[in-house]
């Protein structure tokens, strides 16, 4: 619970003085209460939540200043060096890393539920060939909603436990086979005898003519850090969204496949997918200095540039952008892509509109390219986000429901028409 620090903001309104307390938490800005404007008949107005605090959380925490990202106070990027996925979906999950002995339970768990429900492979024929792949995941999780649906009392502790292993263990088979039914191939089951990374690339890759497919275990260990790097974000758009469906006392399923349309816009996990698509437009680096003309004059947004919150830098880019590094090298990729990248960031990075707004590279300006080296299809990069991020999801779906929480019900400044009535009827 937060503190109150005993510090109150005065509000003057219609001549009177309203006191509100300000609560501190235990890292990150204080915040005031505003509940009281209700009783003096006002609202406050803050589109975008810009300055908002919707929930009390204590599984992330940015300091976007400072380009700091903790999961339950550990830096992301020891995290991501020194600690696997599963571990960290651990963690967010239960609030502290695994023991030698959970690690093991909870990966067995996790592997336990990797199969879906056989009827759920079924949904995937009503979808046109071409349809893409979030499409499909949007369908298809929320479908299984209606697997789990009369037997799951999301008031029993347990029962909530076991859908946020279902969905980390199940999201990677449905991801897989979203990509598998577009390219027209059988789908592969999975393998619990592979890493949770390794299993995902497997049923990405493997087919029924190559029974002795490998996973190259550079590319799970680049796969397992993406899904790290992406596991959380605190109260974004996606996450919000899951939250707030989830205040309705809807279907975890269904508030999960809420999540990942959120995450699809371009503004949000599309942009990883965006990036690729800008890069193939610009082309050749002699194109670089055209297209961010074009940036300048608004016409075109540079992708996997800006955040809403790091205004300094992204402190999952720094570390995507080393693992970037290692897997091109190791792979021995020259990737012209990579090139045109690095040319688009050295002029951004030096460049005074950039520079006076705060624009750095985002986590999804070197994703792209290093998903483009493991063989992932661009179509697939929002996908694999929301796969990570489905335990982000969870963990604040069962953090809301493991105390009181109110319905999510904003208000509004309406600027519409006044009552009237209907003339010549
Ligand atoms: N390219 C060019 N200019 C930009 C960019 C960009 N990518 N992002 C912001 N700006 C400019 C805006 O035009 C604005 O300029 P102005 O002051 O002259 O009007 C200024 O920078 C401030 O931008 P806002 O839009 O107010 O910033 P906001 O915090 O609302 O938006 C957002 C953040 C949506 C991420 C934005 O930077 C963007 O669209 N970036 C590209 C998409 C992207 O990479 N999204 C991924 C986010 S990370 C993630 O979801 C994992």
């Amino acid at each position: 619970m937060s503190a109150a620090t005993g510090k109150k903001a005065v509000l003057q309104l219609d001549g009177k003085e309203i006191e509100l307390p300000i609560y501190s938490g235990t890292l990150g800005p204080d915040v005031i209460d505003v509940k009281d404007v209700l009783a003096a008949g006002h609202f406050t107005f803050d589109p975008g939540f810009m300055a908002t605090a919707a929930c009390e959380s204590k599984i992330t925490f940015i300091d976007g200043n400072k380009g700091v990202l903790l999961h339950r106070g550990y830096p992301i990027d020891q995290l991501a060096t020194k600690a696997d996925y599963l571990e960290t979906c651990y963690l967010l999950l239960n609030g502290e890393l695994p023991t030698a002995e959970q690690k093991v339970e909870f990966d067995a768990k996790v592997r336990n539920h990797t199969m879906v429900h056989d009827q759920v492979s079924r949904f995937f024929n009503g979808f046109r060939r071409d349809a893409h792949p979030m499409a499909i995941m949007v369908g298809v999780v929320g479908a299984l909603s209606a697997f789990y649906h009369n037997n799951l009392d999301i008031e029993d502790v347990n029962h909530r436990e076991i859908t946020a292993i279902r969905l980390i263990a199940k999201v990677p088979t449905l991801a897989a086979w979203s990509y598998k039914y577009t390219v027209g191939q059988p789908f592969v089951y999975p393998r619990n005898d592979l890493s949770y990374a390794e299993n995902f690339l497997y049923m990405m890759f493997a087919t029924p003519a190559d029974r002795d497919y490998k996973v190259n275990p550079i590319l799970a260990k680049a796969m397992d850090r993406i899904f790290t790097l992406h596991a959380d974000h605190e109260q974004n758009a996606s996450t919000s969204t899951v939250r707030l469906a989830g205040s309705t006392g809807a279907n975890p399923y269904a508030c999960i496949a809420a999540g990942i349309s959120a995450l699809w816009g371009p503004a949000h996990g599309g942009a990883n997918e965006a990036v690729l698509k800008m890069l193939d437009e610009i082309g050749t680096v002699e194109n670089v200095a055209g297209f961010m003309e074009k940036v300048k004059t608004k016409e075109v947004k540079l992708m996997g540039f800006g955040h809403r919150v790091y205004k300094n830098f992204d402190p999952r880019a720094k570390v995507m952008k080393e693992t970037c590094d290692e897997v091109l090298g190791a792979l021995g990729i020259n990737d012209p892509q990579l090139a045109l990248a690095m040319e688009l960031e050295r002029i951004a990075l030096s460049d005074e509109y950039f520079i006076k707004r705060n624009l750095y590279p985002n986590v999804d300006f070197y994703s792209g390219i290093i998903l483009k080296a493991i063989g992932i299809p661009t179509e697939m990069f929002t996908v694999i986000f929301a796969l990570a991020r489905t335990v982000g999801w969870i963990s604040h779906w069962l953090e809301m429901h493991s105390g009181p929480y109110k319905i999510g019900r904003p208000r509004q400044l309406y600027t519409g028409e006044v009552q009237r009535d209907i003339q010549g009827r």
